[in-house]
């Protein structure tokens, strides 16, 4: 398997690779949302601290499994214990992950494109509160632009994934995601002028206890962690499969954080100047990206420009996270049935593309909207049922990406023998004295965390009365 394994052409482009596929919607469009909704500045602490002592412990772990397996999650897993393992349905549960949550990335991501096309066209420019949400609540519930955008993200990431490692993947992101830094530096100098960036650089980084609730913004602040560094379902592990046995795994997980981290950071910086500026609220939730900033644009001077770089920045970021999404789900096909590349990723990606249809008819349809909502509203409780899109996204970032950490955690933890972790962890690194801190933190605060999560999704702390309401 090793000598035709595809390998990346340097160290530098698995770090793009991989911050590429973590650097995506969760950064730029769910992470200042659930910034604004939980009150700034504390909720971001926690948020730093949940990134460096349970993200990046379970990124090592996986990258440890990929690199030292030299194979995709469900083989990697079962090399490292053995055939007809029970562990290797850890590595099924990130297959089918990749599944599911790119059916409903695509179609978010197609918002995105859709938005720079409204933007190229000056299409904010002297809107209303009123029209920028007619805008959104127009185009989401029209189901031919809604499957027509989905179609061409899938599309596009299709192309790229079939290129290869080298060429598709690894090419692809040495081109988008300096551009998408260079954006990024563009829009944040943009924001130091205005009027909000005092407010903001408060809101985000000073402590507040308005809106804030320890409880439950770190078990949000947890779980975000998990989907915005790609973790729990087999990304980094796939990823890492494709190092040579020798590259630094403490100093490549550390700079993915770590570019992470600070884009999503900067992804605020940009955000909230502009709705500070423009005397918006913090906490619209979801609506933040697609309604708030549009109106603020619309207001500004060369505001279509912004607009644009905005919207077309968010739209690179998504594609290399869906790039990864869909290796994932490739290289399943590919390692373990013998499919070509082409005929892995295309069946892949047209099965995605199915799943994602009924997402991308939620808000305009009956059946996987409202319908569907009622229907769930047995098992999320009345008032609280999801749509299709909803029931996909709460599933999947909610359940599946923390139970796959927990898994992933407890095998390299407790499961891979002591001589295999050690030496794997310490080829080629520097930093060999970090190896009982890691093991530490895989071994109890991890899966300490991921159960806390776990019995909040329950309800357990609302039954003792610990939510902090
Ligand atoms: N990390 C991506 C984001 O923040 O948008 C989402 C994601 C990509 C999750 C790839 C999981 C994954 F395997």
């Amino acid at each position: 398997m090793s000598e035709t394994r595809p390998q990346w052409g340097s160290r530098v482009g698995f770090i793009l690779a991989a911050a590429g596929s973590a650097v995506g919607l969760g950064n730029i469009w769910k992470f200042p949302y659930i910034t604004g909704e939980n009150g700034g500045g504390w909720f971001v602490l926690i948020y730093l601290v949940c990134i460096a002592v349970i993200g990046l412990p379970i990124m090592m772990a996986e990258i440890f499994i990929g690199r030292t397996a030299q194979n995709s999650p469900v083989g990697a897993i079962r090399s490292l214990s053995r055939p007809g393992s029970p562990w290797i349905g850890v590595g099924w549960l990130g297959v089918l992950t990749a599944f599911v949550i790119l059916s409903y990335y695509s179609v978010i991501a197609g918002w995105a494109m859709h938005y720079v096309f409204l933007s190229v066209e000056g299409g904010f420019a002297g809107l209303d509160k009123t029209q920028v949400d007619t805008i959104f609540a127009e185009f989401s519930a029209d189901p031919m632009r809604s499957v027509f955008w989905h179609v061409l993200f899938m599309f596009i990431t299709f192309a790229i994934v079939v290129g290869g490692v080298k060429r598709g993947v690894e090419r692809s992101a040495r081109i988008l995601m300096p551009a998408l830094c260079l954006m990024m530096v563009a829009l944040v100098i943009h924001s130091i002028g205005s009027d909000g960036f005092k407010p903001a650089l408060d809101f985000v980084f000073a402590p507040h206890n308005e809106n804030f609730h320890w409880g439950p913004a770190t078990l949000e602040a947890l779980g975000h962690a998990f989907f915005t560094l790609s973790l729990g379902m087999g990304a980094m592990i796939t990823y890492g499969s494709y190092l040579k046995r020798d590259d630094d795994l403490v100093t490549t997980s550390v700079t993915v954080c770590t570019l992470d981290t600070v884009i999503a950071l900067l992804a605020c910086m940009v955000i909230f100047p502009i709705i500070f500026t423009y005397g918006m609220e913090p906490d619209a939730g979801p609506g933040l990206v697609f309604k708030s900033l549009p109106l603020a644009f619309g207001k500004m001077a060369g505001g279509a420009i912004w607009a644009t770089v905005f919207f077309l920045l968010l739209t690179f970021a998504a594609l290399t996270s869906g790039i990864s999404l869909l290796e994932v789900a490739a290289s399943y096909f590919i390692d373990e049935r013998g499919w070509s590349r082409f005929k892995a990723s295309s069946i892949c990606a047209a099965v995605i593309l199915l799943m994602g249809v009924p997402t991308a008819l939620s808000a305009g349809t009956k059946l996987f909207g409202s319908g569907f909502a009622q229907m769930t509203s047995i098992v999320f409780g009345e008032n609280n049922g999801k749509d299709w899109f909803g029931v996909f996204d709460y599933i999947s970032s909610n359940w599946m990406l923390p139970l796959g950490g927990l898994f992933i955690s407890l095998f390299v933890a407790w499961r891979v023998s002591g001589e295999a972790r050690e030496r794997g962890f310490k080829s080629g690194t520097k930093f060999d004295r970090m190896f009982w801190g890691w093991v530490f933190l895989l071994r109890f605060i991890v899966p300490f965390g991921v159960i806390a999560v776990f019995l909040n999704l329950i309800g357990f702390f609302d039954l003792i009365g610990l939510t902090g309401e």
